[in-house]
């Protein structure tokens, strides 16, 4: 697979990031992701997509290279202005267990017709740290940062099973199947989830 470094890179690539802890679940503690935790999760979308864990257009290389910029661009963000999930925009959070770093999420604040939303995006554990609570700590974080009004909405493909019953763990209800993109393409195997908190707010 063109542009995905191997396990051996990937490791080297993991730990030594900023510590800007803000939430601690036990041993776990979920805050900002640094550089050095962008090409772990790359190569965790990555192979994830072979699964079809996440859209496949992540195997390609100008799917990577897009994500990649997205990703950098987050945490420079974040690092420059400082900003915190209580702002519009793209945020990279990473869970640590004090040692390393067991897995990312990829969330961005926005709005939609309903008002203000968080989007839960992306999410990936490392195959070696999964079902330790990292993932579950990770969503549980972005609840926690939705304050008044604002809902949570994880989207995943439907092949995710495990972040499908994470979520659904999580009292996440389905809300759609498939979605339909600004640019007309359509995307099937997609399952939206709302809060359940969030939308016993907006009614839903
Ligand atoms: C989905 C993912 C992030 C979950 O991370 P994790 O750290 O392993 O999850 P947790 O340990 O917090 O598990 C929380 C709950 O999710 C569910 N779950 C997680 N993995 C599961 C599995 N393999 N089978 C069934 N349920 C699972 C369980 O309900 C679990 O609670 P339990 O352990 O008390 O039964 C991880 O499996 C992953 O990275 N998968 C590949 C990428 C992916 O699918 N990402 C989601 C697309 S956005």
């Amino acid at each position: 697979m063109e542009g995905i470094p191997t396990q051996s890179t990937r490791a080297k690539h993991v730990g030594g990031a900023l510590a800007d802890a803000a939430v601690c679940t036990g041993a776990l503690k979920v805050g900002r992701a640094g550089f050095s935790d962008v090409p772990p999760f790359l190569v965790d979308i990555a192979q994830g997509a072979l699964q079809c864990k996440f859209n496949t257009v992540y195997l390609e290389f100008l799917g990577q290279v897009a994500l990649a910029r997205l990703l950098l661009g987050a945490v420079l963000r974040a690092l420059l202005r400082g900003v915190t999930l209580d702002h519009p925009g793209w945020y990279l959070l990473r869970v640590r267990d004090g040692r390393r770093t067991l897995g990312c999420a990829l969330v961005s604040r926005c709005s939609d017709q309903d008002g203000a939303l968080i989007d839960i995006r992306l999410v990936a554990v490392r195959p070696d740290a999964r079902r330790r609570g990292a993932g579950s700590t990770l969503v549980r974080h972005v609840l926690q940062c939705a304050r008044g009004d604002t809902r949570v909405r994880c989207t995943c493909t439907v092949y995710a099973h495990e972040m499908v019953a994470l979520v659904q763990k999580l009292d996440f209800r389905r809300t759609q199947v498939g979605r339909e993109l600004a640019s007309g393409v359509r995307r099937p195997d997609e399952f939206t989830y709302r809060s359940r908190a969030g939308l016993k707010r907006s009614g839903g």
